[in-house]
């Protein structure tokens, strides 16, 4: 079955929607979601939106905040982009309707957080729930658009590139390969503009604060058809998810340490006090000095402890976090919470420019997926949301402003998707999933906070076995949805173990036991991946 469109979007989340919504004014749109749409990593935010809303705030701070959290590698033209286009952003999505919180009762006047590495208070926020909150403002509007298709339980599998023309050699995305989840048949969907929106690759290692989707679909894809991929090494652990056997990927929000809230070891002391920032330092300072914490202690998690506050302005302020750790038995505003460092954001991603564009004609990348160069080598909180606001703002434009020019993408000649079979995967495949975990495991221990090149080495063997394993599969057996993940799981380790063995240094999430020390005569520039061969070949014309 062929589906046709002008834009087709792969992916649900902030970047994905504030697309569709923008690009609906020029075209139809179809979007994917490969469960239900709500299911994504921007649901899960807490913390917030930054933008320069405060009477101390200037731009200039917001992008000098940036700039130091990213350590040298941050753009600058990116950066200014992005700053200065924050406040308009939070304008739009007032006007769209979400539920921001506010100060003094004025409608508006945002109430402004604090989260680490910022100079100021300008975290935009709805509670401790602002994913959700905006996802479900966006979803709302975008379903109620009749320009705009919603696909759910429709997982892409891979793109479709026709060769280029003589006025521009390179090729050009025209689709996507796509599983219909419910009927395991396969769709094409053909699209003029193709977006990819898909998010990040946290279930790459065993803890991590996403969802279960966050399976690097996005970055896999566009790897095997030719993008560029920038900066993987640079993994965002988070140092404050909740330790709990149950409940392995709650996040307890860095606003939490914004709003008082202090890290202890188990005998009480604080845990950041060495460091000039104490709590609100940036992220990969705070998830390094706990796990070093953690392993001289042997202990298994440290605490956050905010029961100095207020009990009614602990529940007001987050009670989503006061609310599920009520539920598992532990009363925040009377017992620190137990916390540890797990995975959280994929600062590097498919390389973009200034407006999303990837280096294949007619494919965007927007959000986490991407690289745009606003991160460096350590995102500053809540910079993500904005970032995926802004960009979809631009490649909205972009290629809207190019969408007439654009031929209609070919139906005929399509060379079908024949890396597997669909269909229903036999008993063999629990051996597949097994891999997964596998591939979870010795990413946390040999490609997580600390590394070192032999630990990278170890990695990297290990990947190349279970990846035989998991081609060999995909050749002989019938595959489904969770297969398709696990190809694209150990296709992102892959790419963020290469990455961290070309980075000869240690600099913001990438620590080297091998190479301790900041290196900018060498290093200070972003690592850069190419697929000479990539295994999807265009359609004919
Ligand atoms: C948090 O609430 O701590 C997460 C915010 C972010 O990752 O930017």
């Amino acid at each position: 079955m062929i589906v046709k469109t002008d834009y087709l979007v792969i992916g649900t989340g902030i970047a994905g929607l504030s697309f569709a919504l923008k690009a609906a004014k020029t075209g139809e749109v179809a979007i994917l979601a490969k469960h239900e749409a709500y299911d994504t990593n921007t649901n899960l935010a807490q913390g917030g939106i930054a933008a320069v809303m405060g009477d101390d705030d200037l731009v200039e701070y917001h992008v000098k905040d940036t700039l130091d959290s990213g350590q040298g590698l941050s753009h600058l033209d990116i950066v200014k982009a992005v700053v200065e286009a924050g406040p308009t952003m939070i304008e739009q999505l007032n006007d769209l309707g979400v539920p921001f919180t506010t100060r003094n009762g004025r409608e508006d006047l945002p109430e402004l957080g604090q989260e680490g590495g910022h100079s100021r208070r300008r975290i935009i926020h709805a509670k401790d729930m602002t994913g959700q909150a905006v996802q479900k403002t966006l979803g709302e509007r975008a379903k109620e658009n009749q320009a705009i298709s919603f696909f759910e339980y429709h997982q892409a599998l891979d793109l479709i590139l026709a060769e280029g023309d003589l006025t521009d050699s390179r090729p050009r995305a025209v689709g996507a390969w796509v599983l219909d989840v419910k009927s395991s048949t396969l769709k094409a969907f053909m699209a003029k503009t193709i977006v990819l929106a898909t998010g990040g690759s946290g279930k790459v290692y065993l803890y991590t604060t996403n969802p279960d989707g966050a399976t690097g679909d996005g970055l896999a894809m566009g790897w095997r058809c030719g993008v560029k991929v920038a900066n993987l090494e640079f993994v965002q652990f988070h140092p404050t998810c909740l330790y709990h056997p149950q409940v392995k990927n709650f996040l307890i929000s860095e606003a939490v340490r914004g709003e008082g809230g202090r890290l202890i070891d188990n005998e009480g002391r604080f845990i950041m006090s060495g460091h000039p920032q104490g709590d609100l330092a940036c992220r990969d300072v705070v998830a390094l000095t706990i796990d070093a914490n953690m392993k001289k202690s042997g202990a298994e998690h440290v605490y956050l402890d905010i029961t100095h506050r207020d009990p009614s302005f602990i529940k007001d302020r987050f009670p989503k976090i006061y609310q599920t750790c009520f539920r598992l038995g532990i009363d925040i505003t009377k017992t620190p919470i137990p916390v540890v460092p797990a995975a959280h954001y994929q600062c590097g991603g498919l390389m973009v420019d200034i407006n999303g564009q990837t280096n294949i004609n007619n494919l965007y990348a927007i959000g986490e997926v991407a690289c745009t160069g606003l991160h460096g080598a350590n995102r500053l909180a809540s910079n993500s949301l904005l970032e995926a606001l802004v960009m979809a703002d631009r490649a909205a434009k972009d290629s809207s402003d190019k969408l007439s020019a654009i031929a209609s993408p070919p139906i005929t000649n399509l060379e079908p998707w024949t890396i597997g079979r669909l269909g229903t995967a036999p008993a063999e495949a629990v051996l597949i999933s097994q891999s997964w975990d596998e591939i979870r495991r010795f990413m946390w221990n040999y490609v997580g906070l600390v590394r070192s090149d032999q630990r990278l080495m170890m990695a990297f063997k290990r990947l190349e076995l279970v990846k035989s394993e998991i081609d060999d599969f995909f050749r002989n057996f019938e595959v489904d949805a969770d297969l398709v993940e696990v190809r694209n799981i150990a296709a992102a380790a892959d790419l963020i173990i290469c990455s961290a063995a070309l980075r000869k240094e240690s600099r913001g999430l990438h620590y080297s036991l091998s190479w301790p020390n900041r290196d900018d005569l060498n290093f200070a520039r972003d690592t850069i991946l190419i697929n000479h061969s990539p295994d999807i070949r265009p359609t004919p014309h």
